[in-house]
């Protein structure tokens, strides 16, 4: 089952604090944005990528994009992901399954890849999505109003895989009216309905310095 791929990579990484996007940031002499699509330029099923990038950055990615085999289109994002997404979905001209995958998720497996894509063959949306370890408070101003039950609760992940068709009108439809942080929400506020498929804990999103660490751990784990 072939795929084409969006990955917003036009973040600021604020979070992470650096004096530039955190996709440049190095794990191991490799930007994060280097092990991710290192990943996709190994899969046989990938056709595509589309990367959204800041135009600023522009001559930076494509000397990094240069390396790889896998046609990789490079696009201006926007201020939110959601419309680097968008402006991402709007260039694909084939219809097919897209996944869409965050730049800063550099250890996602071929394995839960296909999983994912197998899965949104079948009901035309899925992500990938692990059980919630720690026990969840809902508070107000430091005080916890609601312990809320973890039984159901799952932390969302990437890659989110859809029918092409499906989920570029839902962010044609949703540019105006709703802001997710994810792809699958946009299809959840549209009333469809999305399939979870259990990830993987290694499938971290970088986001805060300590990632850093973890990231460099999960290679060292996997001998890279
Ligand atoms: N992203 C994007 N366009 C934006 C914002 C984010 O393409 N306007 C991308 C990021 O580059 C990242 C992914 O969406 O690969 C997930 O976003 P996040 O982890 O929040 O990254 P940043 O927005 O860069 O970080 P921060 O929120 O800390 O500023
Ligand atoms: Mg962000």
């Amino acid at each position: 089952q072939t795929y084409r791929i969006v990955i917003p990579a036009a973040g600021a990484g604020k979070r992470m604090g650096a004096d530039r996007n955190k996709l440049m940031l190095l794990l191991r002499n490799r930007s994060i944005i280097e092990w991710t699509l290192d990943v996709f330029e190994q899969d046989d099923q990938c056709l595509e990528i589309i990367l959204a990038i800041n135009p600023a950055e522009q001559t930076w990615f494509e000397s990094i994009t240069a390396q790889y085999e896998t046609t990789i289109q490079l696009i201006p994002g926007g201020r939110e992901r959601q419309e680097s997404v968008r402006r991402g979905l709007a260039v694909i001209t084939e219809p097919g399954i897209v996944l869409i995958h965050d730049g800063a998720r550099p250890f996602v497996t071929l394995d839960a890849i296909h999983r994912v894509v197998a899965a949104a063959e079948v009901t035309g949306a899925a992500i990938l999505a692990v059980p919630i370890k720690d026990t969840v408070k809902r508070v107000e101003q430091d005080r916890i109003v609601e312990t809320v039950p973890r039984e159901q609760l799952m932390a969302a992940q990437t890659p989110q895989a859809f029918q092409l068709e499906t989920i570029r009108t839902v962010h044609e439809k949703a540019a105006t009216e709703f802001l997710g942080t994810d792809d699958a929400s946009l299809i959840e506020w549209d009333g469809g309905t999305v399939t979870q498929v259990t990830g993987q804990y290694e499938n971290i999103k970088v986001t805060t310095p300590d990632d850093l660490v973890f990231g460099e751990a999960i290679l060292t784990k996997r001998g890279k």
